[in-house]
């Protein structure tokens, strides 16, 4: 069942939305070679928790930490561990915090600068595929096209592998909501959205093939071919004849462009 939103839930969601939002702002400020990734874990939930919210991840199904953090070739769910970041890595940051009894999703991936160009490039597609998307989600369309626009951009434009196994979602009360948005599918496919509808879309992109294999700590996905993979994720509230991102990565893309350590193409 796929719910709709009044206005004042909408705005419950905008703000935690953009909570996770700045949550991904303060890491940005902290990453560089030789951080770990539970260090920046941390940091996110004690952030989270001082903003009076909680972490939505934090025991979802098991899952033991407040952010998944996946760094290369690990897709998504990635576990924060003792590892240090060098020059090159690919970080992709994924956060849901819970507030006032609604969730916000976002997720943002970081470059260690120097980056391979074609990495950069795997970045700047991805989240150039999410805007795409996101045009999208509009009232009147189908969660369909939102999910071609994605896989047309990606797929046969750009010919990275668009990964199938997990997909966006409803957002609200609940992390998981209904309806699942794929970013692979047919125009014109799928539930009609609604006015007030609020999905999250995350496009997760491979370098090399879409295939996935999951890791032994059951969570982790990685690449099958073990090339780098990048992921965006913004929470919009459909509307009629505009796009309404609830999420913001404003202040992300300022905070990456002010440390240098960090790629950044603006
Ligand atoms: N943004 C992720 C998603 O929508 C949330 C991670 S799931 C968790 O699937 F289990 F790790 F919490
Ligand atoms: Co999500």
């Amino acid at each position: 069942m796929i719910l709709i939103k009044t206005n004042a839930e909408v705005e419950l969601i905008r703000e935690s939305a953009l909570l996770v939002s700045s949550t991904l702002a303060e890491l940005a400020t902290l990453l560089k070679p030789g951080i770990t990734t539970a260090m920046l874990d941390k940091h996110a939930e004690e952030y989270i928790l001082d903003n009076k919210a909680v972490p939505s991840f934090k025991n979802y199904h098991g899952y033991p930490f407040a952010t998944c953090i996946s760094v290369n070739d690990a897709v998504v769910h990635g576990f924060p561990n003792n590892n240090e970041l060098k020059e090159g890595d690919l970080v992709s940051i994924d956060v849901g915090v819970y507030k006032n009894g609604y969730h916000g999703d976002s997720a943002y991936t970081f470059g260690l600068a120097p980056v391979l160009e074609m990495h950069q490039l795997l970045m700047s597609v991805t989240k150039a595929s999410l805007y795409l998307g996101l045009e999208k989600a509009i009232a009147g369309n189908r969660v369909g096209d939102i999910s071609f626009a994605i896989q047309d951009f990606t797929e046969r434009k750009h010919h990275f592998g668009v990964v199938r196994e997990l997909v966006g979602h409803g957002l609200g009360k609940q992390l998981h909501e209904d309806p699942q948005v794929p970013n692979y599918g047919k125009k014109g496919a799928g539930p009609k959205l609604r006015d007030n509808m609020v999905i999250a879309i995350e496009p997760m992109t491979n370098l090399g093939t879409r295939d996935v294999i999951y890791d032994t700590d059951g969570w982790t996905v990685r690449t099958k071919d073990g090339k780098f993979s990048a992921h965006y994720e913004h929470d919009v509230c459909v509307k009629r004849g505009r796009v309404d991102i609830l999420s913001s990565f404003e202040n992300i893309e300022l905070n990456e462009k002010n440390n240098t350590l960090l790629f950044s193409n603006y």
